[in-house]
């Protein structure tokens, strides 16, 4: 029972932290997906521990705190928020509820809309003249905005047509169009002011303003998806007929509207707008689903977060529409050229995306790409960026098309293909600065020689400036050569050549990684060390023996033969082994040591193993299996479904491997 308080206790914090950047500040730092997961978390264990369930939990809240610039207003009903579903399934639930409720298999109408990713607002008509506008603010008090509303285009200050209400309330969303949010962010880049992270943090900004003339500049947007009168009426059966009554009154209404009544239909909605709002020139993040009798929707009621007549149905925001503006051709260090994509910047899950590798030629085929196309970007898995398709119908009509060079485009050597033509190199190795650069940074990387302090800038300034042209160089530098380097004082220099002399003392393994030799990373590199004892061998052996050794196939052991090979390596390979201290060093002992008389708990679910078997494979590797996490556990596996031990080990900052690094560790013992 403690372990889930403090469960519960820790997502409470985490959300209410959330919440503050996100309302507040208008500046969140979580992707919306992972808030909406943390909150059902917590829903999901509140519901089932209904004892621990506090007032000021995140869960009977709806917004964050207010701030103070403004005066408060109490909403006259509270501004609700709506339950969210990712997929059918839950969608099917919120029907399905209804449809108890109602004790009744009779077909009820769906209102379905577009889900604007904007601010909510509350706007208040008496004798049909605009006189309040708020905020959502904590759902119950809202901050004053009337005079910045006020200046908003498409809100009429004053009714028009007939059988206007004595007083109405208008709810809807304020928001701010794609494009004038670009030239906004154009704006504010040139004068060198903070610039807003999507066109939702601009809205919520420009709404903010003490000074109602900025707002009035800012060019926002509103639609009215909501409403409560303060009499009864009888005029209206349904939430549409009230949408198209306000749409006469002169207030903007969403131009996607439609009514359903089986979830096939809802489905082919929510599908039809999940690639189409990508070309819409404003931020949806799914569709809202509402029952459309207004009898119905009073008999459902809510609950106090949000009403039991709605869901939004929600797209993962992962996909971008932008403009392409180069392609930059880069020699990387085994002298592949790779396409990289520069294109006017777009925020994907809160972060800004600028460029996206391309790979090689045939994804350029593949896209049929010409300059100035509009792109869908995509961050796949969440993380790297592609380049998913081309909008055809948005391609300028003289569009040129992006060629792939014939020459290096930094040493202007004739670029190889191979026989696919889908990998490209420049074959001129340390000859081109390109290569030669990346050969050096390899070298001295952390995982190779690991020379801490010789970064790629100071490395490119002493290629530049002709001080180093090959490896062995950098173990002769002095102070001198520093002279004429920029930024680089005395002491600084003396810190790099100390950096580099310490990394003399290295293990076999990291020099052969070091090399950088075709398809020979660092797993490859400790086989390697492992089987031949010097480097000496190592040069001297065929593609046979190479071959001979597991986990190396045809393609790696002809590369490593063809690079000792060549007369120029061989000749730098023995300089070295002269100059570095090469110890070797047996990398199997150090996976060994990392579960071998180490205390480890398991926890979760194995795709390989069962626990059973898991446990009695760490057993024989010589670690001590426990049940609980405790202050002595010093590893933590974890499969899929992991449960509370997850956490603990967490807190108490115990490493932590799932089950495919285990597999890596197991995969280098045996
Ligand atoms: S209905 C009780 N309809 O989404 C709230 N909301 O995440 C009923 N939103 O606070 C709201 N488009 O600001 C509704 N077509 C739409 C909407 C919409 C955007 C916002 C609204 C709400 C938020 C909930």
């Amino acid at each position: 029972m403690k372990k889930i308080k403090y469960q519960i206790n820790e997502l409470r914090k985490k959300i209410s932290k959330y919440n503050y950047f996100y309302h507040t500040l208008d500046n969140p730092i979580v992707s919306d997906t992972e808030y909406d997961y943390l909150l059902n978390q917590l829903y999901n264990l509140e519901s089932k521990y209904k004892e621990f369930i506090t007032p000021d939990s995140p869960t009977q809240k709806i917004g964050a705190n207010l701030l103070d610039r403004f005066k408060k207003v109490t909403h006259f009903f509270p501004m609700l928020s709506l339950e969210n579903t990712f997929d059918l399934h839950g969608y099917l639930k919120f029907e399905n509820r209804i449809k108890k409720f109602f004790i009744t298999n009779a077909i009820i109408e769906f209102c379905c809309e577009l889900k604007i990713d904007g601010i909510a607002v509350s706007l208040i008509y008496e004798e049909g003249i605009l006189i309040r506008a708020a905020t959502r603010g904590d759902g119950y008090f809202g901050e004053n905005i009337t005079s910045n509303v006020k200046t908003i285009k498409s809100i009429p200050t004053k009714l028009k047509g007939s059988n206007i209400p004595k007083r109405l309330e208008i709810r809807g969303e304020i928001f701010m169009l794609k494009s004038d949010f670009s030239n906004l962010n154009f704006q504010s880049f040139q004068g060198k002011k903070k610039y807003f992270s999507n066109p939702r943090n601009a809205a919520a900004g420009s709404l903010r303003q003490i000074d109602s003339k900025i707002t009035a500049k800012r060019k926002l947007q509103f639609v009215c998806h909501g409403f409560h009168f303060f009499e009864k009426t009888k005029i209206f059966k349904t939430h549409y007929d009230v949408l198209i009554q306000c749409k006469n009154w002169g207030i903007p209404i969403n131009a996607e509207i439609s009514i359903f009544s089986n979830y096939s239909e809802i489905l082919k909605f929510y599908k039809k707008f999940e690639k189409k709002r990508l070309l819409f020139d404003f931020d949806i993040d799914g569709i809202v689903i509402k029952v459309n009798s207004l009898y119905f929707q009073k008999k459902l009621g809510s609950n106090n977060k949000s009403p039991k007549w709605a869901i939004a149905f929600k797209y993962f925001t992962k996909e971008e529409i932008t403009k392409l503006n180069d392609i930059k051709f880069e020699v990387g260090r085994t002298g592949i050229i790779t396409p990289v994509a520069y294109f006017n910047p777009v925020y994907i899950s809160g972060v800004m995306i600028k460029k996206a590798s391309l790979y090689n030629k045939n994804e350029i085929d593949r896209l049929n790409l010409h300059f100035n196309d509009y792109i869908t970007i995509q961050r796949s898995g969440d993380v790297i960026p592609k380049i998913i398709n081309v909008i055809n119908n948005k391609r300028l009509q003289n569009a040129k098309k992006i060629i792939f060079p014939v020459c290096c485009p930094i040493c202007n050597s004739e670029l190889l293909k191979n026989r696919k033509d889908k990998i490209i190199r420049c074959p001129s190795g340390l000859r081109c600065n390109a290569q030669k650069k990346k050969i050096f940074c390899h070298f001295f990387s952390k995982n190779a020689l690991n020379a801490t302090g010789l970064g790629p800038e100071i490395i490119n300034e002493l290629i530049q400036k002709k001080i180093v042209s090959n490896l062995v160089d950098f173990f002769y530098l002095t102070q001198d050569h520093f002279k004429n380097i920029e930024n680089i004082r005395e002491k600084k220099s003396i810190k790099i050549i100390k950096t580099i002399y310490e990394s003399k003392k290295t293990t076999m393994h990291r020099f052969i990684y070091a090399l950088g030799i075709l398809s020979v990373g660092e797993v490859i590199a400790e086989k390697l060390s492992n089987y031949f004892n010097t480097v000496n061998n190592l040069i001297n052996a065929s593609t046979k023996e190479l071959e001979s050794i597991d986990g190396i196939g045809k393609v790696v052991a002809n590369n490593i033969f063809t690079y000792f090979n060549i007369l120029e390596n061989r000749q730098l390979v023995e300089k070295l082994t002269q100059i570095l201290n090469i110890k070797k060093y047996n990398q199997v002992s150090y996976y060994l040591n990392s579960i071998s008389n180490k205390n480890v708990v398991i926890t979760g679910i194995f795709q390989k193993y069962s626990r059973n078997q898991l446990k009695e494979v760490l057993i024989k590797l010589g670690a001590r299996v426990s049940s609980k996490v405790s202050k002595k556990t010093e590893l933590l596996i974890f499969g899929e479904k992991f449960g509370n031990k997850f956490f603990e080990a967490n807190k108490l900052n115990i490493k932590m491997i799932d089950e495919k690094e285990f597999n890596f560790l197991i995969n280098n013992i045996n």
